[in-house]
């Protein structure tokens, strides 16, 4: 890969900035000062700094986050921190995209990925993977009814019927639910088909992705 471009896409700067920081002598490649920005480099075995600062070359990676509530699955948000805020070096350099977005009341498991190949199959209605929450009610409430089918409006507002999905009950307010669309807000809406509010939502696995004991607010890498 030509060093510019790694810069470039590590957020350092334009290709024309790269170029001029070069020249200043402030680029080293395995501790040799590089005043060429065009050379080729092997981003992952080479040492790159540039301002002194190592660059950390990422690439293709899928970050698994707990979501805190009140944080916003979205890139920019005016009003309220978003869930790229979590992020630190170097995986704020990287152009990341949410996998299935969780409302900013919900909490749980957000994956997040630079590979546009496997956003696609992550969120594809067509490969059929299921997502868990844990569900909690306002009033007591027979999840079991959630098995029968019916219609809820999706994100258009649209009529719209979701698949029958798995459920497990915990007790009269508690209870799993896995669906494999990602409609919007499709766990609640399809409580409140049934006069409940959901007022605790948790996502608790992706897939065979499961959040397990990741902390509130952290993130790694699988
Ligand atoms: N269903 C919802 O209603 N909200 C979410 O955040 C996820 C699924």
């Amino acid at each position: 890969m030509r060093l510019d471009k790694l810069l470039v896409n590590m957020k350092y700067g334009s290709r024309k900035e790269m170029k001029a920081v070069c020249k200043n002598k402030q680029v080293t490649v395995n501790d040799e000062v590089i005043k060429d920005s065009s050379i080729n480099i092997d981003p992952v075995n080479d040492k790159i700094t540039i301002f002194g600062e190592e660059v950390i070359y990422k690439e293709n990676i899928l970050l698994m986050l707990h979501k805190p509530q009140g944080y916003v699955s979205a890139n920019k948000d005016g009003l309220h921190e978003t869930v790229f805020d979590l992020l630190e070096e170097p995986y704020t350099r990287l152009k990341l995209n949410i996998a299935g977005r969780l409302d900013i009341d919900t909490e749980g498991l957000l994956l997040l990925t630079d590979n546009g190949d496997l956003l696609h199959d992550l969120i594809s209605p067509n490969k059929n993977i299921y997502k868990t929450y844990l569900v909690r009610t306002d009033q007591k409430f027979n999840p079991d009814s959630l098995l029968k089918e019916f219609e809820i409006l999706d994100g258009k507002n649209n009529p719209y019927t979701p698949s029958k999905p798995f459920i497990e009950k915990i007790n009269d307010f508690e209870f799993y639910i896995s669906i494999k669309e990602g409609k919007y807000h499709q766990v609640k809406r399809m409580v409140e088909h049934f006069r409940r509010e959901v007022i605790y939502l948790k996502r608790v696995a992706y897939g065979d992705i499961s959040l397990g004991d990741l902390e509130i607010g952290k993130y790694r890498e699988i």
